[in-house]
């Protein structure tokens, strides 16, 4: 089934088309460069570039996948969760689409669709699995049975992880993302170097906030004056308490529920560090690891088409007053 996906939950206007779970296009138009100045994303600037990429994108995605507008089966969209004018751009071009092309709608909740992007990568899970959602407004880990069966097993009780390195990251005037820059100056450092907390070590659940006050205090003892030399090294320390804990608790889920398959998805997958530590620890303890391909764990909207053909084709089909929602828990 000739599937478009749109999305723009956040400040990623994407746009893929998918066939019987194969990948013919992925097109992401990122607006960091709008948002970088002011250290974080700006809801009000994200909808109106949104507005601005979405058909740009639709047709790029379409002109890749060497299919037209009237060869395309089925829309799926992100619905939910996420910022709501940001969601609505693309909602609304899905419902415009799918009533001018009298073709099915489904709306997707956008957790799920960075799960199912595992089953894009060559080497796919089998169910049942353990996943960690971590992204720069979830960190989440489920049992997940099958498509349709999420069980919440731990959460973060306060920041996200992506959060976390972002909010590290501005603490440091690094910029913004603050995920890819930490991850490329902690491969100069060493991340024993600095003793960060390890929060909450015998709950399910996870915590940052400790940590970002732990880098502040030092900072401040510090008066911000360290050397470039020292840089790395604090850094490094930092992402390894924030890698520690999500691999920590995530193979704790695993083993408490005796499963010995563990994928890990969203954007703070792409961490080249995560992946090392999390390919390590996983094959001492014989639990196979599914991590998608780095493209595939950002915002993208391939994992959105992915997860749509499989609703359309188990017949499930939205109305054309769906709305967006900016809270949906999974499961
Ligand atoms: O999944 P995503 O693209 O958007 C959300 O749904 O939030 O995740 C974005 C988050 C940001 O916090 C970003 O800093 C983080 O993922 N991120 C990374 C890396 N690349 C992106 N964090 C650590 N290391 C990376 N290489
Ligand atoms: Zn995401």
């Amino acid at each position: 089934m000739w599937v478009l996906g749109i999305e723009s939950s956040c400040d990623e206007t994407a746009a893929a088309v998918i066939n019987n779970g194969k990948i013919y296009s992925n097109v992401i138009a990122s607006q960091i460069k709008f948002h970088s100045q002011y250290g974080g994303v700006v809801p009000e600037i994200a909808s109106r570039k949104h507005i601005e990429a979405v058909y740009v994108v639709i047709k790029q995605a379409l002109n890749d996948a060497g299919v037209t507008l009237q060869e395309i089966e089925g829309i799926a969209v992100t619905r939910g969760p996420g910022l709501v004018g940001s969601l609505l751009i693309g909602l609304s071009t899905a419902k415009a689409l799918a009533y001018a092309l009298n073709i099915p709608l489904v709306g997707v909740n956008h957790i799920e669709g960075h799960i199912v992007a595992a089953f894009l990568a060559e080497d796919t899970p089998s169910f049942p699995f353990v996943a960690l959602v971590v992204s720069g407004g979830h960190t989440n880990i489920y049992l997940v049975n099958n498509y349709h069966s999420f069980q919440l097993l731990g959460q973060t009780r306060d920041d996200a992880a992506g959060e976390a390195f972002d909010k590290g990251a501005n603490l440091l005037n690094l910029g913004y993302p603050g995920g890819v820059v930490i991850d490329r100056i902690a491969r100069d450092g060493n991340p024993n170097k600095v003793a960060f907390p390890r929060a909450m070590k015998d709950s399910n659940d996870l915590s940052f906030s400790g940590l970002k006050t732990s880098l502040l205090t030092m900072l401040k003892k510090q008066g911000r004056s360290f050397s470039s030399k020292e840089l790395p090294d604090i850094v490094a320390s930092y992402q390894e308490a924030i890698v520690d804990a999500l691999m920590e608790k995530t193979i704790k889920a695993a083993k408490d529920n005796s499963i010995s398959r563990i994928v890990v998805c969203g954007g703070v997958a792409a961490n080249s560090r995560l992946r090392e530590k999390f390919a390590k620890e996983t094959s001492l303890r014989n639990i196979d690891l599914f991590i998608p391909p780095v493209i595939l764990c950002t915002d993208n909207a391939a994992m959105i088409a992915a997860i749509g053909e499989i609703m359309l084709k188990d017949g499930r089909r939205d109305l054309l007053d769906l709305n967006a929602v900016s809270r949906w828990p999974l499961g």
